[in-house]
């Protein structure tokens, strides 16, 4: 790979010792993906976050890396962390747990980068053009940033997207280069799909499809109504977590979409398999439910507002999350929508989600909207789940 004078100037350690482990990363990366080069980045997002997945060793890890001089050289967001980084212990959340949660936040805002710990950082403040090339690590808004915004980013690990940040490059190879980002399958919906249930269920289909048929095609997504952004983002989570796809085209949304038509290898996905991929996470019946989640991917503020319209003046009867990110979350309380929130007695969840924080085996049973919330409640807690329409979880989670 041909590195520039400036790029091999960090990979001598000329730029500080982060510097030096990062470029030695990325030029790793780099010789086993085949990339000719480093490319500039517009942003990145961090992966890693939560100390349930990084554990002592990752903390370790980002405590010398911040000792050793890392600074960003791009903006820089990160994924959810393991707590809501301001109301931990309303979530039930250990002080033992906190105070390492708060020493990764530690490392990396030493580092520079903004501590907005969200998976949808399009909605908070990260927000990329058409063409930019990014170092995203959270496949569902790899996947968005792909498929909606016309961005490039590969799925990058923490490590690679850390050390994209402290760079400011990441090798040249996969989503970044044309001939990857063509379509190769196209995917005949038939039905109506109206619900982000709908759109997970897709998403759970296509990749399950796809996964199992060994391609690692991109699926060119046909016979759909221009979804909406809760669609999209529901669609993305949803297609990444069960085909590990890092993109797709809908005609009229994904802005490079005009430049391909349909591929002729085509499988169609019918309304009764929607149903059916629906009731296969509808597991749980209603009365074993102890624990309510919507916002995976994190609440829009349209998102949070209904939730404020269908609880005002209820009480919830178990626990019941609410995660977004902390940008959305001062939205909603300008709004007033968070008080009628807190008064039913839902909680927030800003910062976290129901997946990365420390809550494995603490509820029997989980009800959201979200077949990637779904996927990693049955994988990760071990909480049996129940997959609702987005209003049938609030619904179903007031006190009758
Ligand atoms: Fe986001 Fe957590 Fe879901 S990171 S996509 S809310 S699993």
């Amino acid at each position: 790979m041909i590195l520039t004078p400036e790029e091999q100037s960090m990979l001598a350690g000329e730029q500080g010792r982060a510097a030096q482990t990062a470029m030695r990363i990325l030029a790793a990366l780099g010789k086993i993906y085949g990339a000719q080069r480093m490319i500039p980045v517009r942003s990145a997002q961090i992966a890693g976050v939560s100390y349930d997945n990084l554990g002592e060793a990752g903390l370790e890890w980002l405590t010398e890396m911040a000792d050793g001089g890392g600074k960003v050289r791009v903006p820089a967001t990160l994924n959810p962390a393991g707590m809501d980084l301001e109301n931990w212990q309303a979530l039930g959340i250990p002080a033992d747990f906190a105070e390492k949660q708060i020493r990764v936040i530690d490392a990396f805002t030493r580092m520079g980068v903004t501590p907005t710990c969200t998976c949808t950082p399009y909605l908070a403040g990260n927000l990329p053009e058409a063409g930019d090339s990014l170092a995203w690590a959270e496949s569902s808004a790899v996947c968005y940033a792909n498929s909606v915004l016309g961005a490039r980013t590969n799925r990058e690990g923490g490590p690679s997207a850390l050390a994209a940040a402290l760079t400011g490059r990441t090798p040249e190879y996969g989503m970044h280069l044309d001939e990857n980002r063509r379509p190769g399958v196209t995917v005949k919906v038939e039905g109506i799909l109206a619900e982000t249930s709908d759109f997970g269920a897709l998403g759970k289909i296509i990749g399950e499809r796809l996964e199992a048929d060994g391609r690692k095609a991109i699926p060119w997504i046909s016979g759909l109504e221009v979804p909406n952004l809760e669609q999209l983002k529901s669609l993305c989570a949803s297609i990444a977590t069960y085909g590990g796809l890092a993109m797709f085209h809908i005609p009229g949304v994904t802005p490079e979409s005009n430049r391909y038509s349909a591929p002729g290898d085509s499988f169609c996905v019918t309304a009764k398999e929607l149903r059916s991929a629906k009731h296969s996470l509808t597991i749980a019946p209603a009365e074993e439910v102890d624990f309510f989640s919507l916002g995976c991917p994190h609440l829009t503020l349209s998102e949070v507002a209904r939730i404020a319209e269908l609880l005002r003046g209820k009480r919830v009867s178990k626990e019941f999350w609410i995660t977004t990110s902390r940008p959305v979350k001062r939205d909603a309380d300008r709004l007033g929508y968070s008080e009628i929130i807190l008064r039913s007695g839902a909680k927030f969840a800003v910062d976290t989600c129901c997946v990365v924080s420390p809550i494995r085996g603490r509820f029997r049973a989980m009800a959201t909207d979200s077949t990637k919330a779904c996927y990693y409640a049955g994988s990760k807690n071990k909480f049996k789940t129940r997959l609702l329409d987005f209003d049938a979880v609030v619904l179903e989670a007031i006190q009758k």
